[in-house]
């Protein structure tokens, strides 16, 4: 590594020695802590990204990384399903307590891909059924199973062909919707599930796979009643509601799962991304009765159940019992009157959505419209010099994503103080005044 320029070093052997694949933000890490990145020049960052939502209890939260560094001195690996271990066996139990209603099995992966494409296999055991509904916009995975989900045609490019027995409906996108009659978003877009389960499918469904807020998809967050009409439909044709958490779930929208805002319980809930706090695990939970469709030999990971990261992730759930999601909740409501002003100030701004810690601010051009003439056009190059001005000039990282790459993503560690999202909020400003 060159002494001279270590932050450019490391990027060098990104571009020489691993796959040309997208790396957004070209800031190296060389450590990080609660809410700060500090790169290889000793340069800091204000994190409200946490890693692509990830770090939720902070970057290297003390007990996290106890319970992890314990566990190393004890054993790595044993694949947990051939050697039961008891992190795998404590945390699936811990998992029973604080998902909703009367979920209770888990099974132990890698990734969220991985969780989403175990979850419809054992939908698709349960109920002996086949085909799949997904929205457009939602994102599941890259893997084929869970790219076939994924309903946004950008990332299947030159990848295709997936699963074919997969339909996508509507998603609850009531900023660029015209489905329902009146000023307010009401379910008129769960509704077109219905239409696509009649006019797409044969019928046969095994699962309806939904995110209960939509986070590649730009934050959009679905109107009350949407969720539980969703998994009325579901039931109505002998399927499963599967509520991915991924990117929702572990405190990230002020409650440990999204889904609880709406009142459901989900039929199966994929979770990765918080879970451990950054170490690699995923997770699928079914009640009793549907995940007992599983028999001895459906479905494995060598890696799945990990002990370092189930152990850590007993940790996290702790951590976030202990005033963290508390902290999402009471921040977040603070955000939403913030970011009721800054819509008011700035034309760009089409709107600015989210719950918890997880908002999205979304770009527009108002001197034109956008698909089928609902609201102004995207503006996607606003998206993206507002998060490069942010991180130059406030040293603010910040995520840009949504289906149309023009929504601003703020989704911290959970653990983020009022001063630190001052000094988030006060660089959007000082962003907007110098590029909108
Ligand atoms: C809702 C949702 N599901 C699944 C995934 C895939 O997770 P992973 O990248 O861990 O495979 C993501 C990743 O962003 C996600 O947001």
């Amino acid at each position: 590594m060159s002494e001279s320029n270590p932050n450019e070093a490391v990027t060098a052997a990104y571009d020489e020695y691993l796959m040309p694949i997208w790396k957004e933000l070209d800031v190296p890490i060389e450590r990080a802590d609660g809410c700060t990145l500090v790169d290889f020049e000793g340069n800091e960052y204000l994190d409200a990204f946490a890693g692509i939502s990830v770090t939720n209890v902070g970057h290297r939260n003390e007990a996290v990384v106890d319970a992890a560094k314990a566990q190393l001195d004890e054993f790595v690996h044993g694949c947990s399903y051939v050697h039961p271990n008891k992190p795998a066996a404590d945390l699936a139990e811990r998992i029973a307590e604080i998902t909703p209603g009367d979920l209770q099995k888990t099974f132990f992966c890698n990734s969220g891909t991985e969780a989403v494409e175990g979850a419809v296999k054992l939908a698709r055991k349960y109920t002996g059924s086949k085909e799949v509904v997904a929205l457009e916009m939602g994102f599941h995975g890259r893997t084929l199973g869970s790219l076939s989900l994924t309903g946004n045609k950008s990332y299947k490019k030159e990848m295709g062909p997936t699963l074919n027995d997969v339909s996508h409906a509507a998603p609850p996108y009531g900023y660029r919707c015209s489905m329902c009659e009146g000023a307010e978003c009401d379910t008129s877009c769960a509704a077109d599930i219905e239409r696509v389960i009649s006019s797409h499918t044969s019928g046969d469904i095994a699962a309806i796979v939904v995110e209960p807020v939509m986070g590649e998809a730009g934050i959009v967050v679905p109107p009350k009643e949407w969720l539980a009409r969703v998994q009325e439909i579901a039931h109505d044709h002998g399927a499963l509601l599967v509520a991915d958490e991924v990117q929702a779930g572990y405190g990230r929208t002020g409650a440990m799962f999204a889904s609880e805002h709406y009142d459901v319980v989900p039929d199966i809930i994929p979770q990765a991304k918080g879970i451990a706090n950054g170490l690699p695990l995923g997770a699928f939970t079914a009640s009793a009765e549907v995940a007992d469709a599983f028999e001895a030999g459906d479905h494995l990971s060598t890696f799945g159940g990990n002990p370092v990261a189930c152990a850590a992730a007993l940790a996290t759930i702790d951590q976030l019992e202990d005033g963290i999601i508390e902290n999402a909740r009471t921040e977040g409501e603070w955000l939403r009157s913030e970011f009721d002003s800054i819509e008011e100030d700035y034309d760009p701004i089409g709107e600015i959505r989210g719950r918890g810690l997880m908002w999205g601010v979304e770009f527009v051009d108002q001197s034109e419209m956008g698909p089928q003439n609902v609201a102004p056009a995207p503006d996607t190059a606003l998206a993206t010099a507002v998060s490069d001005h942010l991180r130059e000039e406030s040293g603010v990282i910040v995520g840009v994503g949504g289906f149309h790459k023009n929504v601003l993503r703020l989704q911290p560690p959970l653990t983020i103080e009022r001063d630190q999202l001052r000094r988030v909020l006060s660089g959007l400003r000082d962003a907007l005044d110098a590029v909108a």
